[in-house]
Parts: C-alpha cells; structure tokens; sequence
C-alpha cells in the first residue's frame, strides 16, 4: 500500500493497515511537516533496541554502565527545554468561556493559522515544514489496556526518536493498537515536532527544540497539536494532553447526553490497593499536584512498626475513574510505565522505586558518574567525588557548596515500565479497574493545612479539593515555592472551564448518591508542614502509612477523629504510632489550626471563587460561608 507523497517519499504504511482515515492523516501531515521519511512503530523490542542505538549515535542518549545498570540511557535535554511549559499550553475551544479563566485560550481558526496554513501576513505555519530532514515517527498507543471499556487509543505523529522509545514504555504502544483499530477504530490525533528541521547537510544537535513552543488542544474536534518541547508532558502526547487534558473534556462530555449518564473523571491521581494485617483490601486515588509525592506514595512501604500492612500500585500519576453497574466508581492507570521525578529518590525514601530503576530505564537530565551510571541529589547521603552534572559540566561536591549547582535538574526523571515495579498490585491492568474507597487531596504547604482531614460529605470534600493551595515545583517552568491554588491538582490539566469541571465532580456524587450508592470518602492532607528553622516536621514517605490506615480506619467505620470547623481529624492518640517517636506536641506542630492563616487561607479561596465566579456551582460559594461561620465560631 505504499504511494508517493510527493518526490522520495513514501508513506511505508505496514502491510495490514486498512484505515483509511489514519492513512491520509499520515499522508496530510507527511506533506505538511515534509518529514524525510516516515517510520511507523510496531513497538517490538528489537525497534526499541534500534532506535536507542541510533539516539547513541545521535549523542542524544549516552548507553550506562550495562553491569551497573543494564539495558539503560541517560538523555540530557537543553537547558532551556527541562520542564512543561504551562505558559505556552492553550485550550483552544470555539468559545473562550468554556476553556475558562485559568486555561490559556485562542480561537481555533487563529491558532490554526499559527500552526497550520500560515498567517494572513504570510508568515508561515509553524509545522510547513518544520520536519525537513528528519524521520516521522507514527507511534500508535492505547491510553489503558487494549480492549477495556475505560480506554482509549492515540497516534502520536513525532519527529522524536527520544518521544517514540519513551512512547514505548509509557504506553501500550505499536502494531497491536493497528490491529484494534482495524479500518474505522477511533483514536485521538497527536501531531508533535520538536520545531528543529534540518537543511541538507546540516549537522544536528544532541537535544533539538525550539524556543518558541505551543502545547495545543482543541477539546472540541479532540486534536494535539505540540511544537518546540522535547521534554516530558510537552511531548509525550498521552499522558498530561491527551490523558488529563483531552480526556477531561470527554468524561464530561459523556455526562451531556440526553441519556442521563454521570460521565466520567480523569484525574491527575495515583491508584494504591492497600492490605491491612486482617487481610482486607481497599482501594485509594490520590491527587497531589506536580512532584508533591503520587509516585512515592503509590510506592509506599510500611514502616516496620505497621508491617502488617501492605501497599501496592496500580498506576502514579493519572486515573480514569468511571462509575459501574454496581453504583462503584472504578479506575483504571491509563499508563504503562513511570515518568518519575529522580531528585529525592532513594533506598529510604522510595526503596520499590530504587528496585525498578535496577535496568531498562531512560533517565533524563541526572548526573553521569565516572563509572558510567547515575546520581542525583538525595540518592546518597554523600555525593560521589566526580560528577558529570545533566548540563555536561565537571561537578564536584565542593563546587556545589560554593556554587550551589545541582548535579541533577530538579526536574531530572526516570521512564520505567510498570512491570519493573517489585510493588505492582496484580490487577494493575485488570480492564475493568478497581473500585475506589477513597480519594484524597494533598498539596505542599510549609504552613496552615494540617496533616489530615476527612470531609463530612462529598460536597465539602469537593470544596477542599477545589480550594486546595500548593506550592510551585520545578515540574513545571517559572518561579518555584510560590503558594498558588491548584483545584484537584488539576490547575494545568482540566481541558475545559474549571467551574464546570467542579460541577461535574459535584454532579457525579449526587447522582451515584440518587441510586443508592456509597460515595468514596473524600480527605484533605499535607505531609510538608515546615518548622522555624524550614525542615520538614512530618517524616514523610513511609511513615505516610500511619495516615493512610487512619483514613483505611474511617472507611471500614473502627478510626476515631474530632470534628472541628474543616471535618474530622485524628488526635494524637486516634493514629498507630508502633515503632516511631513523634510527640503531641510534635504532632501538634503538623496538625495546629492557626486562626489567623485561615482567615488569609479563607480569603484565597474567597479570591479563587472570585475568578470562577461565571460558571461556579452555588454549592460552593455556599460551603465556603458555612466553614466560615463554623470556624467564627
Ligand atoms: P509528578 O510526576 O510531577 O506528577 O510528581 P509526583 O506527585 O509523583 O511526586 P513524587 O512522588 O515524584 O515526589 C516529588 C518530590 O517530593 C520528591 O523529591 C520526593 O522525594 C518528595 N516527597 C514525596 N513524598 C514526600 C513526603 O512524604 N515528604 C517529603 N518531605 N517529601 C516527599
Ligand atoms: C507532572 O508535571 O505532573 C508530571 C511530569 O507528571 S510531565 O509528564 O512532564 O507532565
Ligand atoms: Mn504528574
């Protein structure tokens, strides 16, 4: 079925590929793009192992220590291409108000100009031409496991070898998801460029991107279009775009029909199945926003005082969740691998995580050691003598002491299979899900939000998770440390009009609620309380376990709490405390209501309200004035 697109190229479409709409998309963007060539991914290992050996070649990979950690590369983007770019992220909906308020927004047809046919000035369209010189990788890929009803298939279309091998691992990619779209299969086009077209005989970079980028999606047709990144969610289509963003907008859309379904959610969530010691299991989902724990906590081991219990992972970053005929909402991990924050990552903190990180991983902007493998800052206690730093420089650590310089990007991360996770809970791709207990929200706060609080219902666990304040990482490019709200850890992901996403959360418990369903419970945490002198009170990491047996406790009706003015939180005595020395009035510092931060904390979400205040539910606005009232009083 091969047919020229135009002089010396031909499509290679596989023999056995029948669709005819995929096939002239491929053709259209071939001709648009004039990619050199056109490689469609089978996803088979020995492609894996060749595309790898070409990014060595390319000096975009460097091949580790195979002894020290077989079958395993380390990428080192451009220093101006490290993170996601929320800046440069638009929704591009018919109408503005429906991207909303915290949504950058275009109009199609003017970012359609911009990306596509060209301006009426004649500047060009970014993507004419923008893949001369290069490969086009078509990277068929199903967001779940093939044939569940929860999931949903992509083709990305790439000029990245980088994007196609870390495609591989993060999803369920190649020749199977062709067979399952047969000739009229639907999948979510996914059209990405790093922007770096090669003249003939131009040598190429070892990182190749562009400064100006556009992470684009119009929700509407469900189209992404990506320009300029190379880096992580910027380019790997399924996860933040198609995954949350796109995804977003269809749960939602499933609830606009005439025939009364709830829709669904996808959420930026990690699944954990978690095992007390009488042997009973229950499911969590967890939205923490970027780099604030989802992987850690998935991974979690319980401290030895609580070695009964038992924690496994179905998935680290996202969550689909759809409501069944048993009234339950279930969710599925519509990933197949991890794209994992490396900074702060060790035997103590994330020992299930160090465990998969052993081989067949592809690490991104952490330091090389002078034996050939890796290190960022917190793998060690003590930092080896030498280093190779992610920027390609000497690094020592009495350079970093007067320097301050990382040796690792703070955003440095690790691509890893699921099936490399010593932790992975048995039903991790089970196509129907697993059903979910309870959800909890958590953001980074050295001060103000306690260390747990459970809500009295649905309405007011939504209001918590909308309200929720955290402080900026480096998971995303701009200042750092800065508190701003990020409702359901969701800010950069929710591909529509925010008020209308929190009405969709609300409309959703209410009608499994009407059918006579249990709604999860819904908490509120924060593992990152800070002391006077800015270290962290609570232990964090597997300690984490305490609190998440106390909510397990609530959910199978045995945990004791105290209701104040937010819900119910534990006292000192209501958590297990075997085999850790954390005093009342250490557990006072992380769990201490401070009158006055809440009357400002209140005002923020007062300030959030306001900027949504055209489509906000009345059940908020409502909820926010009697938390007000309570704690008044
Ligand atoms: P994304 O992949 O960006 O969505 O991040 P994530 O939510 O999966 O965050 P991750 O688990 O990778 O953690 C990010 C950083 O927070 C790492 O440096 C961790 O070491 C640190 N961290 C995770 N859990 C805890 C905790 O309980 N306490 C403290 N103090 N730090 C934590
Ligand atoms: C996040 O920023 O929340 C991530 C990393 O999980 S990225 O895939 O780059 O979005
Ligand atoms: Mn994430």
């Amino acid at each position: 079925m091969n047919r020229p697109v135009m002089e010396g190229l031909r499509l290679n479409v596989p023999a056995g590929v029948r669709h005819a709409k995929l096939i002239d998309w491929v053709a259209k963007m071939a001709a648009l793009t004039e990619a050199a060539e056109v490689h469609w991914c089978d996803g088979s290992a020995a492609e894996y192992d060749r595309l790898c050996a070409q990014l060595v070649a390319a000096g975009t990979f460097r091949k580790l220590n195979a002894e020290l950690r077989p079958n395993s590369y380390l990428a080192c983007s451009s220093p101006s291409d490290v993170a996601r770019v929320e800046d440069r992220t638009f929704i591009c909906s018919q109408n503005q108000e429906d991207a909303g308020p915290t949504n950058n927004w275009v109009a199609p047809a003017e970012m359609r100009a911009r990306l596509e046919t060209g301006l009426p000035d004649g500047t060009p369209a970014l993507f004419r031409g923008c893949m001369r010189g290069r490969t086009m990788y078509v990277v068929p890929f199903s967001m779940g496991p093939l044939g569940s009803p929860i999931a949903h298939i992509g083709v990305e279309l790439s000029d990245s070898a980088y994007v196609a091998v870390n495609m591989k691992i993060m999803t369920r990619m190649g020749a199977k998801v062709l067979d399952a779209l047969g000739t009229d299969g639907h999948f979510v086009p996914c059209m990405h460029s790093v922007g770096a077209p090669l003249q003939p005989g131009q040598a190429d970079v070892a990182w190749p991107c562009n400064a100006t980028k556009y992470i684009v999606h119009y929700p509407e047709t469900q189209e992404i279009w990506s320009y300029g990144s190379g880096y992580g969610g910027n380019a790997l289509l399924g996860k933040k775009c198609f995954a949350l963003r796109i995804a977003s907008t269809m749960g939602r859309a499933a609830s606009q029909g005439a025939n009364g379904s709830p829709g669904w959610l996808a959420e930026h969530m990690l699944i954990l199945g978690v095992t007390s010691p009488e042997g009973k299991k229950h499911h969590v989902a967890a939205a923490f926003p970027s780099a604030c724990g989802k992987t850690n906590f998935a991974m979690l081991i319980p401290p030895a005082g609580l070695g009964g219990w038992k924690v496994t992972t179905i998935g680290d970053d996202i969550a689909w969740i759809k409501p069944h005929a048993d009234g339950r909402l279930y969710a599925i991990n519509p990933e197949a691998g991890y794209f994992g924050v490396a900074p702060g990552t060790n035997d103590k903190t994330n020992l299930n995580c160090m465990a998969s990180l052993k081989r067949d991983v592809i690490f991104t902007n952490v330091a090389l050691t002078d034996d050939g493998d890796v290190w960022w800052e917190g793998m060690t206690d003590e930092a080896p003598a030498h280093l190779i730093d992610w920027q390609g420089q000497d690094w020592t650590p009495e350079l970093a002491r007067q320097t301050g310089a990382k040796a690792a990007h703070p955003n440095s991360r690790f691509t890893v299979a699921a099936i490399n996770n010593p932790a992975l809970d048995p039903a991790w791709d089970d196509p129907n899900g697993v059903p979910i207990d309870a959800f909890i929200f958590g953001g980074r706060r050295s001060t103000t939000v306690p260390l747990v609080t459970e809500a009295r219902n649905w309405t007011e666990g939504v209001y918590m998770a909308a309200t929720m304040g955290s402080e900026t990482t480096a998971a995303a490019a701009g200042a750092q440390g800065v508190v701003r709200r990020d409702p359901f850890a969701m800010l950069p992901f929710t591909g529509y009009n925010m008020s209308d996403y929190f009405q969709h959360w609300l409309d959703l418990g209410r009608k499994l609620e009407s059918a006579g369903a249990a709604v999860p419970k819904i908490y509120c945490v924060n593992w990152f309380r800070k002391d006077g002198s800015g270290k962290f009170v609570w232990p964090g990491y597997g300690e984490n376990m305490r609190v998440l047996a106390w909510i397990i406790g609530r959910v199978a009706g045995s945990a004791q709490g105290s209701e104040n003015a937010f819900g119910v939180t534990p006292r000192h005595a209501d958590l297990d405390w075997t085999g850790l020395d954390f005093s009342p009035s250490q557990y006072e510092q992380v769990t201490s209501l401070d009158a006055q931060a809440w009357k400002t904390e209140l005002g923020l979400h007062a300030e959030l309200f306001q900027q949504l205040a055209h489509r906000l539910p009345a059940a908020l606005a409502e909820t926010r004035r009697s938390i007000e009232q309570r704690f008044s009083r």
